[in-house]
């Protein structure tokens, strides 16, 4: 698959099969993700997958206000739990007034669905998310951050695959040369 086509197929999969994900899966999409680039290589940010049974148990987690109701059709999820950042990506933050720790994390979020497409599942990133009932289903301190939570599964038979709406090119894009 070449890398537009991938980019095309990955989309944001809000139902899905009984097909269940391996824990193999899993763990190769998360060593995937860890490829990702982060400020000063400080990867600041753990991954857990959760599968099978604790899957149906976690979904509630990503269900706050009524939101993402499909999730309960979804085999597995993976978290990512924010992390400290290494003291030079701090001092970097505070002189150019960026937090990086957001970026990491949404470039870690992209290579975590680009990889789960290119293996065959689909996914959809997750930003409604109780943190409070994550930490204490993972058994973490209450005051853990997890930004993002992806879910992971196949799509059923004939989900389409849906147009891309995007802003035209020129709107976003500009050559200066
Ligand atoms: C940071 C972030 C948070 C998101 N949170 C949710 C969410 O909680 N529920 C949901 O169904 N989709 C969520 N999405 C998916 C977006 O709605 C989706 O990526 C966007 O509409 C583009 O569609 P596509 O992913 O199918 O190309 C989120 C995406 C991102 C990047």
């Amino acid at each position: 698959m070449s890398i537009e086509q991938l980019f095309l197929k990955r989309q944001s999969t809000r139902e899905y099969s009984d097909a269940p994900v391996s824990d193999e899966q899993l763990e190769e999409i998360c060593r995937l993700a860890t490829l990702a680039p982060s400020a000063v290589n400080s990867q600041p940010y753990k991954l857990y997958a959760v599968n099978g049974e604790k899957a149906k148990q976690f979904a509630k987690n990503v269900q706050i206000l009524g939101s993402n109701k499909w999730a309960s059709s979804c085999p597995s999820f993976i978290v990512i739990q924010e992390g400290k950042p290494a003291i030079v990506e701090r001092l970097g933050q505070r002189l150019l007034k960026t937090e990086f720790l957001p970026i990491d994390v949404g470039i870690l979020s992209a290579y975590i669905v680009l990889a789960a497409e290119d293996m065959g599942l689909q996914t959809c990133i997750l930003g409604m998310r109780d943190e409070k009932g994550i930490a204490k289903f993972l058994g973490l301190d209450e005051g853990a951050k997890f930004p993002l939570v992806i879910a992971v599964g196949h799509a059923p038979e004939g989900y389409p695959v849906r147009e891309k709406k995007r802003n035209p090119l020129n709107e976003t894009y500009t050559l200066i040369k």
